[in-house]
């Protein structure tokens, strides 16, 4: 159980640190393209803002405390905070790679809640693989 605990959290992170690149890309972007990536990056981040409160109250529910701070959010994620300013199409590429990252914790974390018998935590986190597959497939046209 103390597994599924800490994935969770590190889903927690994860996509904490994929929602604030979004926002921070959806202020900073600058180009001819502005107004589509100024929208996409919007959409993006709302979604991923959206998934973080029902993420930390699914580990409450596993009777653990949910990471809230950016020193726990740092150790947590393995997504690379972002300090510059790329072009539209480079922010694009940088937010597949990372939701690449949240997939595979979000795959691992699956399993393991499946292990457990945690059928309802197994399915919101389909939910979020879901998704996170579409995201995949924006960026990935996008980036391109
Ligand atoms: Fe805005």
């Amino acid at each position: 159980m103390e597994t599924l605990q800490e994935m969770m959290k590190k889903v927690l992170a994860d996509t904490f640190a994929m929602y604030l690149k979004a926002h921070n890309y959806h202020w900073n972007v600058e180009g001819i393209n502005f107004p589509q990536y100024h929208e996409f990056f919007g959409n993006l981040y709302e979604e991923l803002h959206g998934a973080v409160d029902p993420i930390a109250e699914q580990i409450r529910a596993l009777d653990t405390y949910a990471p809230g701070s950016f020193t726990r959010f740092v150790e947590l994620t393995d997504i690379e905070d972002e300090t510059t300013i790329p072009t539209g199409q480079e922010m694009a590429g940088r937010l597949l790679a990372d939701n690449e990252k949240v997939l595979a914790t979000l795959n691992m974390t699956f399993k393991l809640a499946d292990e457990f018998d945690k059928q309802g935590l197994a399915d919101f986190i389909a939910g979020r693989i879901d998704t996170h597959s579409k995201h995949a497939w924006m960026l990935r046209s996008i980036s391109k």
